[in-house]
């Protein structure tokens, strides 16, 4: 049975792979170990002895980024590379997450892993920045994700659900933004994928894994909202009235060339979503 020691135990993705990944797993969660402190995560890692590293852990507030761009920098670039030189001198592959906010948005059709990339925002700098840190890793895999979701943590769905709850019957919009598009992905999914390409085998590089198909964020909540049957009216706006910090880019899809398993259609991974959460309440 492998050994997985996962960075980030107390984050969205961290918790998708807790509840799926069989062997001996190690959750590490920031009060128990910040990534930022080289030395107190080599001796963990040494300590545990794992097969694979799943570092999760992450500066993930994009808009955030733009205002602490140190932190986002120490955390996203120095964190990885300690996590890679962690490892160093042993056979422990490192599963790096990335994102799709390493591209412009101005291709016009769903990016693939030889696409050259342009981050439009600090977020999108520092994982690029941290990628690199993990392909120089010779058991380095790259995993360009996006546009998480899931039943726990902070994310889209669960906000748009939130939001929707509160203006049900009162005839006040939400308004969301349509002028970006991207490829929203479960959790559970992505766990999924990356739990079987790790048990497959392939080399390390850089591989493009999120939701099949894709979709603007305002589609997304019409879809939630349709789906928890909620009386609710979803208005479209543009990225500009949203007025958010971080730019980010228009057109976002992610495919990929690599023959690797593809992910279920990301409509699929929100009704998934909405079924444990709706019941809730
Ligand atoms: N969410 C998305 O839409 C998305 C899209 C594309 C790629 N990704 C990537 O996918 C990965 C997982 O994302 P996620 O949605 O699971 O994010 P998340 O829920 O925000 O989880 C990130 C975790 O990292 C922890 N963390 C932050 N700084 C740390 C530090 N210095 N040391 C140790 N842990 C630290 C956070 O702890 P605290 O909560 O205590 O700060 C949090 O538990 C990240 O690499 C992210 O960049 C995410």
């Amino acid at each position: 049975m492998p050994r997985w020691f996962v960075t980030g135990g107390g984050g969205q993705l961290a918790t998708a792979f807790a509840d799926l990944l069989e062997g001996e797993v190690l959750l590490n969660r920031e009060e128990a170990l910040d990534i930022r402190d080289a030395e107190a995560l080599r001796v963990a890692v040494h300590a545990f002895a794992p097969d694979c590293v799943l570092h999760c852990a992450a500066y993930t507030d994009v808009d955030g980024a733009e205002a602490h761009a140190e932190t986002a920098e120490a955390v996203n670039v120095t964190g990885t590379r300690n996590v890679v030189e962690a490892v160093r001198g042993t056979h422990t592959s490192v599963v790096y997450f990335s994102t799709d906010y390493v591209f412009d948005g101005q291709k016009g059709a769903p990016y693939v892993e030889s696409d050259a990339t342009r981050p439009l925002n600090v977020y999108g700098r520092t994982k690029l920045a941290g990628e690199r840190e993990v392909l120089g890793w010779v058991h380095g895999l790259v995993v360009r994700t996006a546009w998480l979701f899931s039943e726990t943590g902070h994310n889209f769905v669960r906000s748009i659900l939130a939001a929707a709850r509160e203006r049900a019957g009162t005839g006040e919009p939400l308004r969301v933004v349509d002028d970006q598009i991207g490829s929203p992905t479960y959790a559970p999914h992505l766990a999924a994928a990356v739990d079987e390409v790790v048990r497959r085998g392939v080399g390390p590089g850089l591989y493009h894994l999120a939701g099949s198909g894709y979709c603007s964020w305002c589609e997304l909540a019409r879809e939630v909202v349709q789906l928890a049957g909620l009386d609710v009216e979803v208005e479209p706006i543009t990225t500009r009235e949203a007025g958010r910090p971080a730019r980010r880019p228009a057109f976002s899809a992610l495919d990929t060339e690599r023959p690797i398993p593809r992910l279920p259609h990301w409509a699929e991974g929100v009704a998934q979503a909405v079924d444990k959460l709706v019941p809730l309440g």
